[in-house]
């Protein structure tokens, strides 16, 4: 197969690897995510838990990732830190050109209200509030106003297909709608990266493949969009799939390459 760009696009291995492996420079623009050496530990009462030991990843803008390993690999850890939610003890992690692994917790905030949209298994929506009040609140936290805030989370609602329930609540709609909902929360703000953890982990066959479709969609119209799972079925949906083990990438493959190893048909949505 010859490592070249499908109509959504992987980086190449040669191109990661010349990005990863030149310590303290800026990476090109293109890159939206490149860690070197990223470490985490955590001191246990004297004991050291290493969940990551020296990661070295690099994702394009435009690139759809998913994220596999058993449990304890370092997922969530990772996930933590691409998010912006955590900082790594070693290594270093640049986002859009920025050295957010110095970044003080202010600033690694604004820069995570900014560039980041989180998805969680649990879809953590607001059980009081409309489909279209609960896609606004990022914007009310960023102080847009009411006018803005609704046509914009209208606008998100219509890209995740939902346009017409913007005046349900979560307990007025299927699992697979509040997911939507949470997914449309997530874009509202514009963010560079769509960050998924677990996103079907709750749902059934059938509703994960409807939020893969909303995916796929999302990648197929330019965002950029990194998936944890557990599950090869939902990784194989991604372009490119990384594995991690013991707190390293053991693999980091097309989801061609992926989906042959492991015995499974590449998805079509
Ligand atoms: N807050 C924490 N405190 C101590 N150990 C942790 C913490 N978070 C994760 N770990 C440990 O780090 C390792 C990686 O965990 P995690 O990133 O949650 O893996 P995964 O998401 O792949 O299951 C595991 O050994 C886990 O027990
Ligand atoms: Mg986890």
């Amino acid at each position: 197969m010859t490592d070249t760009l499908d109509d959504i696009g992987v980086s190449t291995t040669g191109e990661r690897k010349a990005v990863v492996t030149a310590p303290g420079v800026a990476p090109e623009k293109d890159w939206v995510i490149v860690t070197r050496g990223l470490t985490r530990q955590y001191d246990m009462g004297g004991e050291i838990v290493r969940a990551l030991r020296g990661v070295d990843l690099a994702i394009r803008r435009n690139e759809y990732v998913a994220i596999m390993g058993p449990s304890g690999s370092g997922k969530s850890t990772l996930m933590n830190l691409i998010g912006c939610l955590d900082t790594p003890n070693d290594g270093e992690y640049w986002l859009n050109g920025m050295l957010v692994s110095e970044m003080s917790d202010d600033a690694l905030a604004h820069v995570r209200n900014k560039e980041i949209g989180f998805v969680f298994q649990t879809f953590n929506l607001l059980p009081r509030a409309s489909a279209l009040q609960n896609v606004e609140l990022p914007l009310v936290y960023a102080g847009v106003s009411s006018a803005e805030r609704k046509k914009r989370a209208s606008e998100a609602l219509d890209r995740v297909q939902l346009g017409e329930r913007m005046g349900h609540r979560p307990n007025e709609l299927s699992g697979g709608q509040r997911q939507r909902v949470a997914i449309a929360r997530a874009l509202v703000n514009r963010p560079s990266i769509l960050l998924a953890d677990e996103p079907t982990g709750n749902l059934d066959s059938q509703t994960s493949e409807e939020i893969m479709r909303v995916f796929e969609e999302l990648a197929r119209e330019g965002q950029t969009v990194v998936m944890v799972t557990h599950e090869p079925d939902i990784a194989a949906h991604a372009r490119r799939v990384i594995v991690l083990r013991d707190g390293v990438i053991s693999s980091d493959e097309r989801r061609e390459q992926f989906a042959a190893k492991v015995g499974i048909e590449v998805p079509q949505l």
